[in-house]
């Protein structure tokens, strides 16, 4: 109700400014252990329907905040605390690094979408990780990690491989990011050639930690079943379908044309079938599948196409802080609805 009625003044501000006010309030919560309690209380749905094992984890609900929300882990505990599942901070980069020049994010109301091109900006694996293990999030963690943007495809490979390393003990999992838009194109990174040599790195850094790689969603079934093969050759966990597109399908509002990758509603549809297409090629994989999630019904089509878990970034910043309290018990109405025991059981009916 009250974001409702800040919303207008919020979005009134360029968005990142409106994001950077974001993360201090949340970081003003994380702070204040008293106030944690209530927002739990108000935000968290418990139900033991809502949670799922999988990566060698039990996640309380299976929606988690995306990529790039949280890229230095600076509220993992303040998400848990409004009611998500999971957090998964990052990109981490070796070092802290700049990206782009702003403005370099854009609010696509009308279409409830967003543009954005940071590329990958953040303060490095040294700082996260001393956030990191200063922090209870109370719920899981995971770890995105990437390379410096000018690395060329040795050097990117050492680079995720360490930051893998350094944050390995944080991690509920680890994903590899190899499907950002906005960095230069230095190489091919979700080439089989290079992900082979990197999945080989990275799964000799985390033995241990369920080992996953971000895919983007504009494969076709052939790059998928490529992709699939390698990483079956390297026995990772699972696939984070998808980030954000470079593709511009029919768009409303005055900054469509923006370079940048696309995220929110216009990437639902794409972001799904990609979870379905992986689905039905490796029924092993775990898949969290995140794009254009911003209600129980969009976080139940990626589910039903095989998600075991779901991720939003732009949703929350139209839904704000009562998101993942909404999806959630719209999740418990529509199992229900259905005739399923828990969410688990509806994991992949429509693949
Ligand atoms: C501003 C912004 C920054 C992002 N940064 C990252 C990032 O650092 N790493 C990453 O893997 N994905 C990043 N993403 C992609 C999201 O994690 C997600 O895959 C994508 O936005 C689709 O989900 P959505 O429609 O719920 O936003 C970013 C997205 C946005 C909008």
């Amino acid at each position: 109700m009250l974001y409702r009625a800040l919303r207008p003044l919020l979005f009134r501000l360029p968005a990142e400014t409106a994001h950077g006010l974001g993360t201090k309030t949340l970081r003003g919560l994380q702070a204040a252990t008293p106030l944690r309690g209530l927002v739990r209380d108000r935000f968290r749905v418990e139900d033991d329907r809502l949670r799922v094992a999988a990566l060698g984890t039990t996640f309380p609900n299976p929606v988690g905040v995306a990529a790039g929300f949280d890229k230095d882990a600076e509220v993992p505990a303040a998400l848990g605390d409004l009611g998500f599942g999971f957090v998964e901070v990052g990109t981490v980069t070796p070092r802290s690094q700049d990206g782009n020049p702003r403005p370099r994010l854009f609010r696509l109301a009308e279409d409830r979408a967003m543009v954005n091109r940071l590329g990958l900006n953040g303060d490095g694996v040294d700082r996260v990780k001393r956030r990191l293990a200063r922090t209870d999030a109370g719920v899981p963690v995971g770890v995105n990690v990437g390379k410096t943007n000018d690395a060329g495809p040795e050097r990117a490979v050492r680079e995720a491989r360490r930051v893998a390393d350094r944050l390995r003990e944080h991690a509920a999992y680890v994903v590899v990011n190899v499907s950002c838009p906005n960095v230069p194109d230095e190489f091919e990174e979700s080439a089989p050639a290079h992900l082979h040599d990197l999945l080989g790195a990275l799964s000799e850094a985390v033995p241990e930690t369920p080992l996953l790689v971000k895919a983007g969603p504009d494969q076709g079934r052939e790059a998928l079943a490529a992709l699939v093969d390698v990483l079956d050759e390297h026995a990772v966990d699972g696939v984070v379908a998808t980030n954000t597109t470079t593709e511009r399908p029919a768009l409303g509002s005055p900054h469509a044309a923006e370079t940048g990758g696309l995220s929110g509603a216009p990437l639902e549809q794409r972001a799904t079938e990609t979870v379905r297409t992986l689905a039905r090629l490796d029924d092993d994989l775990t898949l969290v599948g995140v794009g254009g999630v911003d209600s129980a019904e969009s976080a139940y089509r990626k589910l039903r196409a095989g998600a075991s878990l779901v991720q939003l970034y732009t949703g929350f910043v139209y839904g704000g802080p009562a998101t993942a309290r909404r999806i959630n018990r719209g999740l418990l109405d529509l199992l229900e609805r259905d005739g399923f025991d828990d969410v688990e059981e509806a994991v992949g009916v429509d693949a």
